[in-house]
């Protein structure tokens, strides 16, 4: 397990971090949601492998901060599961990852992922 974040610290439109997943560098996505719950996703659409906000850096949502979108071709996704409910791979997940919410932290679960965690 490694510490993603102190959950407080969690910003409303969400945190990025780093992780290795095997010899790959990739990056995620943690939110806290208005409920309280955490979730963590995996930055890259199911559409095609690339981040959401791969063509505006750091652009995560729709303008009501309600979904999660890909600003390539619109896919937008709920944040709190992660399904694709419109665009070019409705029905499909964002990839979540193993979190495991511990005190006031959020760790990762290294073990599911195949591989280990590198604060961003
Ligand atoms: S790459 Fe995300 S909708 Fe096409």
């Amino acid at each position: 397990m490694r510490e993603i974040a102190k959950l407080d610290d969690i910003p409303r439109e969400g945190l990025r971090f780093t992780y290795k997943d095997g010899p790959f560098d990739e990056q995620g996505i943690l939110l806290r949601l208005p409920s309280g719950a955490v979730r963590a996703y995996k930055n890259e659409c199911r559409h095609l492998p690339m981040p959401l906000d791969d063509r505006e850096p750091g652009e995560l949502w729709d303008p009501e901060r309600r979904f999660l979108v890909c600003g390539s071709h619109g896919a937008i996704y709920r944040p709190e599961n992660g399904l694709c409910t419109a665009g070019p791979c409705r029905g499909s997940h964002l990839r979540a990852l193993p979190i495991v919410v511990g005190g006031d932290s959020v760790y990762l679960d290294t073990t599911k992922i195949g591989g280990f965690f590198d604060p961003a």
